[in-house]
Parts: C-alpha cells; sequence; structure tokens
C-alpha cells in the first residue's frame, strides 16, 4: 500500500517505517525542516532502540522517504496519517492546532480518494473536526472528492516503541464506513498473523479509548505513590506491599512502582485533556482530579527529602544527579521529574551535576540558561564532591553501580533514590545514608 505519515516524531517516525518494514510504500512529511534533512542524511532525531537499523533498511529499499513538501506527501499516500503533537492548550484541553492544520493541507492538494487517519491522541469528537476542515478546503475548491476519517489511536511506548508497534496487544480502529474498515484490515493484517488484534468500534468510542487506556495507567501511578508516602510514615515497606497486591491476577504487577511522579509528553497532558473533556460537557472527574494533585506533590517529594536533610537554604551544596529522561530507554524530556528537581535545587542555590545515558542532549537544550547545571561524562563522573546522588530515571546501568567507589567520590555517602533501586537494608550496611520512597 501506499501510505503518508504526516508529523514524523515519536509516533510518526515509528509508524511510518514498522508500516514500510512489512512491505508497503511510506512517505513521511514533517514541517521541521531540520528534522527531515537529519532523516534525508540518514540520522535519526530521537532516541528509539533499534530505530536507527530500520530506518537506514527500509530506506535503502526504497520503500521509506521523507518530505517537507505537502503537495507530494499528499500525492502520495492512498491511506494519509495524522501523527502530528496535540500538547495542553492553556485550559489543559488538547491543543488540535496541528491536527487541524494537518487536515487543511491534505484537503487543499487532494485529488483521489483517501483515508484520513487520526493517530494523534485526540478528544472524542475530533474526527467530526478533521472531516469538518477537509469537507470545507474541498468546497473552497469546488471539488467533491470522497474521503473517510477513521480514529486509530497509538498504545506504544516510548523505549519500546518498535517492538509495541510490530507485536501490539491491540489495534483499535473505529471507522464507521465499509471502505475503510476494509483498508484499515488490509493495512493491519501483518501485524496480527497470529491472532486478531484488531477491534473495530465507533469513532467517539476509539477516541475515548486512548484517554481511558493513559488514565487508567496514571491513576495506579498516582495511587502507588500516595500509599508509599503513608508506608514512610508508618514504617511499612512500599516494594513488600507492592508485591503482595501484584500478585493478584485482578490488579497484575504492571504500573504499580513508586516513584518520583509520572512525567513523558503522554500521561500529564491526556490526564488534563480528559479532566478538561470532562468539565466540558458537564462530568468533574474526580478521580482523576486527585490523581493530577497527587503526581504534582510527588514530583516535590525528593527535592523535599533533599531539604530535611540539608535545610531550605542550599547554597554551597552541591547534587549529582543519576537519570534525566522521564523514563528509561528513551531521551524524552517533556514533563521530566528531573526539570523540576534540578529547578528546586538550583533555586535553592545547589549546583547540580547530571549524567544520563541519552538525554543529555535534550536536557542541556531544556535547562540551557541554568548556569548552576553541569552535565558529567559517566555516571561516577558526576559524584566527586557532591553532598548526596540523586537517583530519578531507573537505567539498567544504575542498577549495579560500584558502591565502594561511590562512597570515595562522594562527600557525604547520601543517597536519595527516587525509584527503589537498591535494597535498603544492603545500602545502609554499606555505609550509606539511603533514602527511598516509602521504604
Ligand atoms: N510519544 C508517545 O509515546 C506517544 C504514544 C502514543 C500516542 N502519542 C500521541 O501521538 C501524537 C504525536 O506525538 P509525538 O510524541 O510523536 O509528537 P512529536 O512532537 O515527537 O512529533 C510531532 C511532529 O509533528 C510535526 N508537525 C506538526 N504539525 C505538522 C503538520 N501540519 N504537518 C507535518 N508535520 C507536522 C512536528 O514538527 C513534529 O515533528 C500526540 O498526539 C501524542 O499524544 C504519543
Amino acid at each position: 500500500m501506499k501510505i503518508t505519515v504526516i508529523g514524523s516524531g515519536y509516533v510518526g517516525l515509528v509508524t511510518g517505517t514498522c508500516l514500510a518494514e512489512v512491505g508497503n510504500h511510506v512517505c513521511c512529511l514533517d514541517l521541521d525542516a531540520k528534522k527531515i534533512a537529519t532523516l534525508k542524511q540518514g540520522g535519526i532525531p530521537i532516541f528509539e532502540p533499534g530505530l536507527d537499523d530500520l530506518v537506514r533498511r527500509n530506506v535503502e529499499a526504497g520503500r521509506l522517504t521523507f518530505t517537507t513538501d505537502v503537495a507530494e506527501s499528499v500525492a502520495f499516500g492512498e491511506v494519509q496519517f495524522i501523527a502530528v503533537g496535540t500538547p495542553p492548550d492553556e485550559d489543559g484541553s488538547a491543543d488540535l492546532q496541528y491536527v487541524i492544520s494537518a487536515a487543511r493541507n491534505i484537503g487543499r492538494h487532494m485529488t483521489d480518494y483517501k483515508v484520513v487517519v487520526d493517530k494523534s491522541t485526540v478528544p472524542v469528537g475530533t474526527a467530526d473536526k478533521v472531516k469538518a476542515a477537509l469537507a470545507d478546503e474541498l468546497a473552497a475548491r469546488g471539488q467533491t472528492i470522497p474521503f473517510s476519517v477513521v480514529s486509530n489511536p497509538e498504545f506504544l511506548k516510548e523505549g519500546a516503541a518498535i517492538e509495541d508497534f510490530m507485536k501490539p496487544d491491540r489495534i483499535v480502529v473505529g471507522a464507521e464506513d465499509e471502505r475503510a474498515i476494509e483498508t484499515m484490515r488490509r493495512l493491519y493484517s501483518p501485524f496480527q498473523r497470529n491472532h486478531e488484534r484488531l477491534f473495530f468500534m465507533d469513532v467517539r468510542s476509539a477516541e475515548l479509548t486512548k484517554y481511558a487506556a493513559n488514565a487508567m495507567l496514571a491513576t495506579r501511578i498516582s495511587f502507588m505513590n500516595e500509599l508509599a508516602n503513608l508506608a514512610e510514615t508508618l514504617g511499612a515497606d512500599i516494594e513488600l506491599v507492592r508485591k503482595g497486591i501484584g500478585s493478584d491476577p485482578r490488579i497484575g504487577y504492571h504500573f504499580l512502582y513508586p516513584g518520583t511522579g509520572y512525567g513523558g509528553s503522554c500521561f500529564p497532558k491526556d490526564v488534563k485533556a480528559l479532566i478538561s473533556t470532562g468539565k466540558e460537557n458537564g462530568h468533574t472527574l474526580r478521580v482523576l482530579e486527585a490523581v493530577e494533585d497527587a503526581n504534582e506533590i510527588q514530583k516535590h517529594r525528593l527535592v523535599e527529602k533533599v531539604t530535611r536533610r540539608f535545610g531550605e537554604d542550599l547554597s554551597g551544596c552541591r547534587f549529582a544527579i543519576w537519570g534525566l529522561a522521564f523514563k528509561p530507554n528513551t531521551d524524552d524530556m517533556r514533563e521530566a521529574a528531573s526539570r523540576v528537581i534540578m529547578h528546586e535545587l538550583t533555586s535553592r542555590g545547589a549546583e547540580v551535576v547530571a549524567f544520563d545515558p541519552v538525554a543529555m542532549e535534550e536536557a542541556a537544550r531544556v535547562v540551557g540558561d541554568n548556569p548552576r547545571v553541569r552535565f558529567a561524562h559517566d555516571m561516577m563522573d558526576a559524584l566527586p564532591g557532591a553532598d548526596a546522588l540523586l537517583i530519578v530515571t531507573e537505567w539498567k546501568m544504575f542498577r549495579s553501580p560500584d558502591f565502594d567507589l561511590m562512597k570515595q567520590a562522594l562527600k557525604t555517602p547520601t543517597i536519595f533514590d527516587g525509584r527503589n533501586m537498591y535494597d535498603p537494608v544492603w545500602v545502609r550496611q554499606q555505609g550509606f545514608d539511603y533514602q527511598a520512597i516509602g521504604r
């Protein structure tokens, strides 16, 4: 099939590349000329494990191309995926300007039938707006070319995006006409060879399914964070409680990890957008409001522990930070807890020396003007002279560090572990003041 993907970010680039990998011809469009130039030169603008090889292979095979030319991209694909950003607007609702602008571009240039697929995470009712935008542009041209609008929300996880796309738990498609349903079935048949993963439903249910999934996952995290804080006060260990409840198949082990609060490009904005959709429709989503509040509080939790130990005024202190990305295996710094932590420490006068195996370039971009933040060459290089180490992202390389070397390097052997990486009893036996979350 010939497919166009509009927006070549985390979702668009992975979607386009994986669709090319199974034999389709894919044209990826982005309006960011720098991004497309990087891709054309064989570079990958984001860090996603395995993506570079896959892109290279499909470009070499002639199945994957990149462009900034809207007319060329609209002409290319019978299927037009919209995978542009939907950042939060000032009131928390999803800002649809990029989605609508992508739809208008299709309407402005199309000359034959298109299936327009909303892959971006968009509020219920967006497919109607996309339809209206397309119809509007066609009317302005005096054209009556047929098209279908489909909702196909994406559930991939950054860091495991290729595996998730190639072997999805489920493929949700909201489509209401036979021609579009048939096209989507054909498009996704290579991804469900051993069992049916396609769930066809009406468009509004598909749009809501994506928000429901992220809201549920965010709820589990905030629930565990609140319980972790209570466990600390009660003298219980949240990690034991986690195992104790996770073993119940009705609960399960996934997404029960307490920490420094959820971040990233999806949970914070999607929870906000769903709350906002509720409000617009006369429903206060009380559980989600609490989920969001609890998360805001949790992002400050590690620094609270630091100030309890070192005082509110941290001038003259230096802190090492391990991990900056919002989670491991990505360089994504959007809404990362590390941003709040670096800001809080430095605004109290402290210096920060941070290390992350892949996100330092991105981190330097987001904290660029903060003279109190430096970056280290490797994890151990962050420690010398630091008053304490803060662990913010649970990269595998931090799991089993050389504690003797750490003790020698740190000014005082103190660890604030926002990810519960180590056995507290053992680490304390090694002579560390070890403070984790909920234990
Ligand atoms: N990142 C994730 O893990 C993830 C997972 C599931 C769903 N989503 C959703 O997918 C959507 C995209 O997210 P992302 O993380 O890939 O965003 P991103 O910011 O990485 O990429 C979006 C890209 O779209 C481009 N763009 C914007 N307007 C355009 C236009 N009119 N034409 C062409 N290109 C345009 C931007 O330049 C950018 O490169 C969002 O709605 C997000 O909520 C993201």
